[in-house]
């Protein structure tokens, strides 16, 4: 076969290897859209961490709320399923040494727990589920989480900030 057929092959593969990495994420939350630019620095704004304080991506597409966590001094963690989104990721926050972790895998699958704040871009049906996971993460300490465009069901956000929401997540039961 000519030099050329194999290209076309080895294009095609990777072509629709993408395709199929993408679909196979909607069963497990949302497909991949970035964040807005102009919107990134709110969601971190609402979170507040102080420097040294762990920030999680449940969701990290290419890295870039991670890498803006980073800039801010925090230790930045980000799960991803996608396998070229993780590469793309791991490539983009190499620099940042041990102060960005990329995870190829599951989120609802982590313990986050150590987390101070978490970040997450979902999709509306995935949202009662995700709060029965934040309320397991918390058990042990106070959470911060900000989700982007999307209202927990049942929970009152504490602030707003655009399109973002941030929840306060309890150690302990309300009155306790
Ligand atoms: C809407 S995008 C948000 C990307 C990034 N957090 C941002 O705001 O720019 C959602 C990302 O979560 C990833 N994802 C979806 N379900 C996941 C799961 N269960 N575990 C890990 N990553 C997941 C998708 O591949 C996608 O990259």
């Amino acid at each position: 076969m000519e030099w050329y057929n194999w290209l076309f092959w080895i294009v095609w593969s990777i072509a629709i290897l993408m395709v199929i990495s993408y679909a196979l994420t909607i069963p497990f939350g949302a497909i991949y859209i970035p964040t807005i630019k102009d919107e990134r620095q709110k969601a971190l704004d609402l979170l507040d961490l102080k420097p040294g304080q762990t920030f999680v991506d449940l969701g990290s597409g290419d890295g870039t709320m991670l890498i803006l966590a980073a800039q801010r001094g925090w230790k930045a963690i980000g799960y991803e399923l996608n396998p070229f989104l993780a590469i793309v990721s791991w490539l983009r926050t190499r620099r940042y040494g041990r102060h960005v972790k990329v995870r190829l895998g599951n989120f609802w699958k982590a313990d986050v727990s150590n987390a101070d704040g978490i970040f997450v871009f979902l999709i509306t049906h995935h949202m009662k589920r995700l709060d029965r996971f934040l309320i397991k993460q918390a058990r042990q300490k106070d959470l911060k989480v900000v989700s982007n465009s999307f209202e927990i069901p049942g929970r009152k956000y504490s602030k707003k900030s655009g399109p973002m929401f941030l929840y306060i997540y309890g150690s302990k039961p309300p009155n306790a």
